[in-house]
This record gives structure tokens, sequence and C-alpha cells, in this order.
């Protein structure tokens, strides 16, 4: 298809060019064909850089000519890059996209096509084994908007020249061995909406200059060792949607100009140094399904603005020293599917309100000062929703809580089939409707769902399969915005994980 689009579009430009031009007729076709020759020979010599396996790489990479495709009057398909493997063109011929992703290509970025390949504007060379420095001519793809080179051995320095990147909306560098600082120039990326930097060696200051991204959305910034404060400037990103900076080792207080990220979706401050209180300006996130601060050393109350918080699924503020009663107002956040404040300096009795949260499976209250601790009365028997495991168990290991890494490309809700499939034995079927309209485990048995052929699980792992079960049934959720996303999904499984 591509190929035979390309021969119309060179027929009409010969066509027009012989009409308007009929003497530059030859001059025109040869320079088309030999810029796209260009392309094709600078493609070639990257492949011929790329280390050979049990096979060669990419062996649709070829000029040899194609015996399907042959005919006399286009000799030029055999030296047009547009039917490789990951290559596309645009109407001219010229590579505009090159999609190797998950090819198990191994090699380095040295002998690629940067200057060679001007209409290139997407970039997607993630999971495969590159290695070595990003050379600093990735600045020459002036045209680039989207720039995945995550899952890769990439080692080094980011490239300053990166923010000469103008066009870029997507940067992603996650899952590398980077080091170095990330450099100030990223405040250039005026177009950049999705920053990802996670699971690198970076170090030293997020740089204050971020306050420029006008436009970022996502921005995964979890790391091991970014240093210092959260930059004030991160609230001027007013379309901030998604904002992990977890797992760096931040200092300071939380700013309280954080109020104005008022788009934020998702929030993860989680495992870092983080010390003050919790602004009561979070209460601005309308919008926010996740809010993790766990691991750090907060103090002073739960803001009662907390309970602003509708749309809230998973509050995550374990290992701090939040002092002070549990705010009545958590009882509304009615989309609580998760909520853990276990290993605090809470006191007070546990309010009644948290009997409202019909969503709720996961509840962790234990290691603080609650006087009512263990008083079945509020664990409603008859509430299947919850799955007491307050003060029960003892301390959790929070590193299971990370053994996922985030994937933004997990499909939840194919999570919920799988999940009760693998449980029932049976593709969940005609039963999903009923699941997904169902408040969450109230009108369902467990004996409806588990796999018949198979004994009776013991009640411990009734327990934890009740808990597998209504996050599956979570996940099924008829409308997508009050299903979990897989990174709370993850979260849950593992601390689930580390229960049992
Ligand atoms: C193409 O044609 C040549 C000559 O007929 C033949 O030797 C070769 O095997 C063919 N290649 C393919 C891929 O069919
Ligand atoms: C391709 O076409 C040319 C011109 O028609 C012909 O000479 C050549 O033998 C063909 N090659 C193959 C492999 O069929
Ligand atoms: C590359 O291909 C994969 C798999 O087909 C797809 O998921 C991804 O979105 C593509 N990336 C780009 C930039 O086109
Ligand atoms: C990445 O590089 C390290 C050494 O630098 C090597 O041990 C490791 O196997 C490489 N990983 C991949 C996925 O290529
Ligand atoms: C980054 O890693 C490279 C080796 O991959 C090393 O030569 C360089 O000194 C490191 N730079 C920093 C700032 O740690
Ligand atoms: C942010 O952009 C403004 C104007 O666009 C510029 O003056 C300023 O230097 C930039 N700040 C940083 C930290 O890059
Ligand atoms: C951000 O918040 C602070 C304090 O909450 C406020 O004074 C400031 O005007 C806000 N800035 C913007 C750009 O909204």
């Amino acid at each position: 298809m591509a190929l035979t689009s390309l021969k119309n579009a060179f027929s009409f430009v010969s066509l027009v060019a012989f009409a308007i031009l009929h003497s530059s007729f030859e001059v025109a076709s040869v320079s088309v064909n030999a810029e796209r020759e260009a392309e094709a020979d600078a493609l070639l010599i990257w492949k011929a850089s790329l280390q050979r396996e049990t096979q060669s790489p990419l062996p649709s990479w070829t000029l040899l000519p194609n015996n399907a495709t042959n005919s006399s009057n286009n000799q030029y398909t055999s030296s047009t890059p547009c039917s490789w493997f990951g290559v596309s063109c645009n109407h001219a011929g010229s590579v505009v996209r090159l999609n190797l992703t998950c090819s198990a290509l191994k090699g380095t970025l040295h002998e690629f096509p940067f200057s060679s390949l001007p209409n290139l504007a997407y970039v997607d060379l993630s999971m495969n084994g590159f290695f070595g420095t990003i050379p600093i001519q990735i600045s020459h793809i002036s045209k680039l908007i989207y720039l995945d080179l995550s899952f890769n051995n990439l080692s080094g320095e980011m490239p300053p020249q990166i923010g000469l990147l103008t066009n870029l909306e997507v940067l992603h560098l996650g899952e590398n061995q980077l080091n170095g600082s990330i450099p100030i120039e990223i405040g250039h990326l005026k177009s950049l909406n999705d920053l990802s930097l996670y699971a690198n060696h970076l170090h030293g200051r997020i740089p204050a200059s971020i306050g420029n991204l006008s436009n970022l959305a996502y921005s995964y910034l979890d790391e091991k060792k970014i240093l210092y404060s959260i930059p004030t400037s991160l609230a001027e990103l007013s379309n901030l949607a998604y904002l992990y900076l977890c797992d760096n080792q931040l200092s300071g207080s939380i700013p309280l100009e954080i109020g104005n990220l008022t788009n934020l979706v998702e929030l993860d401050i989680s495992h870092n140094n983080l010390k003050g209180l919790i602004p009561p300006s979070i209460g601005k996130f309308e919008n926010l399904a996740l809010l993790q601060m766990y691991e750090n050393q907060l103090s002073g109350n739960i803001p009662t603005e907390i309970g602003n918080l509708k749309s809230l699924i998973f509050l995550s503020l374990y290992t701090n020293h939040l002092s002070g009663t549990i705010p009545t107002l958590v009882g509304a956040l009615s989309n609580l599917i998760v909520l853990y404040l276990f290993n605090n300096q809470l006191s007070g009795s546990i309010p009644k309100e948290l009997g409202n949260l019909k969503s709720l499976i996961h509840l962790i209250l234990s290691r603080n000062m609650l006087n009512d601790f263990g008083k079945a009365k509020l664990l409603n028997r008859d509430s299947s929703n919850w799955i007491s495991l307050a003060g029960t168990y003892g301390y959790i290991s929070p590193q299971l809580a990370y053994t996922m890494k985030i994937n933004e490309k997990c499909d939840v809700y194919s999570f919920g089939v799988l999940a009760v499939e693998v449980i029932k034995g049976r593709h969940p079927g005609e039963m999903i409707p009923i699941l997904s309209t169902s408040i969450v485990g109230d009108n369902l048995l467990l004996k409806d769902l588990l796999d018949l052929r198979i004994s009776p699980p013991t009640l411990q792992l009734e327990s934890q399969l009740l808990v597998i079960i209504k996050l599956a049934i979570a996940c099924l959720h008829a409308n997508p915005d009050c299903r979990p996303t897989m990174h709370m999904v993850s979260q849950l499984l593992s601390i689930q994980n580390a229960l049992s």
C-alpha cells in the first residue's frame, strides 16, 4: 500500500514537473531519487554498525530488488526505505517515522543518521539493547516531535543539545543508565507534553527551568538520586496531570504553590526526605485520583481539605510523622479503593464515616495511636467491602510495593478480565456487565467466581482472593474514569503479596 501510494505520488510529481517544466523533468526526478537514496544509504550505514546476533538485524533493510514489486519503470523501489520494517515515509517518499521498538537490536546511536533524515519526526527505539551515549547530533533532527529511547542501556549524560529540539512533544529516556544531572536546557522544550526520565542514575537538582514547560502534562522523574527540593517553578506547569517525583532524595517541604497544579490526576512524591506539613492547598485537586506521599517525614495533621478530593481512588500517606485525628471528611471520598495511613502518630478514634467508603478494598491503619483499634464495630462484618487488615499485620516491606514499574501501556481492563479468568477458570464473558455495574463486591459471592473444578481455598487464601477479585471488578468498571490505573493495581498487588 505504501508502495502504491508512493508510486502514485511520484507519478503525480513527475506529471506536474513534466507539464510545467519539461526540460527540468530529468533533473527533478533524479534529485528526488537521490534524496531517497541518501536516506536509504544513511540508514544502511547505521544498520551495518549494529551488532549481529544469531541472524543479521533488520533483514528487510536492503537495497536488493524486491521480486514481488519488480517493474521496469520504478527501479527506485529498490532504493527507497519506505517499505522497510519500522520505516514510514511522507507522501514525497521521505522518512518521517522510525519505529523499531522491541526489535532485539543491539548497538550504539553513533552512526544513526541524525543529519540525513530531514523530515524525521517520530523515533521509537524503546525496548532494545542500545548502549553508549546519546550523541549531541541528536539536535540535528530538527523536526523531531516524538523521541522514545526508554528501556535500553544508554549511558553518559543527557546532552544539553536536546534543548534545541523545540518541536519535541514526547521525550522518554526512562530505564537507561544515564547519569549526570538534568540539563537546564530542558526548559527550552516549549512543546513538551510528556517527559519521562525515571530509572536512570540522574542526580542533582531538578532545574528550575522546568517551570517553562507550560505544555507538560506527564512528568515521570522518579529516580534514585535527585536531590534538594521541589522547585517552586514546578507550580507554573498548570497543565500538569501526572507528576511522579517518588524515590528521590528530595528534602525541604512541599511547596505551597503545588496547589496551583489544579489539573493533577496523579501525584506521587513518596519515598523522599520531605518534611513539614501537607499543604491544605492540595484540596484544590478536583481531578486527583492518586495521592502518594508515603515514606517521608511529613508531620502535622492530615488537612481536612483532603475531603475535597472527590475523585481520589488511592490515598497512601503511610510511614510519616502525621499526628492528630483522621479527618471525618475522609469518609466522603466515595471513590476511594485504597487507604493506607499506617505507621504514623495518628490518635483519637477511627471516624465512623469511614464505613461509608463503599468502594474501599484495602484499609491499613495499624501502627498508629488510634484508641478503638481492633474493635470490629466499625468494620461491619456484613459490609464485605472491608478486608479488615487493620492492626492484624505488622510491618509491610515498602520496597515490594515498587516491584512493578509504571507502564502506561498496560490496559487495566485486560488485567481485570485476566484476573477473573484465572480465578474463575474461564473468561468472565457475560458476567462482565454485571460485575462492572455492581457496587464492588456488594452483591457478589466468592463461590460465583471461583473455579469450581478445583478444591475450595483456605480462609486466608479466600480473603486474598477476595481482594484480587474486587480489584479485578474495579478494573472492569463500565466507566473508564472509575477504573484504577495499572500503577495503582501494581501497588495494591505488591502490598497484598507482602502480606501473604
Ligand atoms: C529474486 O529473484 C532472484 C532471481 O530470479 C532469485 O534468485 C531470488 O531468490 C529471488 N528472491 C526472493 C526474495 O524471492
Ligand atoms: C526486474 O525487471 C527488469 C526490467 O523489466 C528485468 O530486466 C529483471 O530481470 C527483473 N528482475 C527480476 C528479478 O525479475
Ligand atoms: C511503535 O510501534 C508500537 C507497536 O506497534 C506502537 O505501540 C507505538 O505506538 C509505535 N510508536 C510510534 C512512535 O509510532
Ligand atoms: C547493560 O550494560 C551492562 C554493562 O554495562 C550489562 O551488564 C547488561 O547486560 C546490559 N543490559 C542489556 C539489557 O543489554
Ligand atoms: C557517567 O558515566 C560515565 C560512564 O558511563 C562516566 O565516565 C562519567 O564519569 C559519569 N559521569 C558522572 C557525572 O557521574
Ligand atoms: C523561561 O522562559 C523565559 C521566557 O520564555 C526566559 O526568560 C527564562 O530565562 C526561562 N527560564 C529558564 C529558567 O530557562
Ligand atoms: C501559586 O500559588 C501561590 C500560593 O498558593 C499564589 O500566591 C500564586 O499566585 C500562584 N501562582 C500562579 C501562577 O497561579
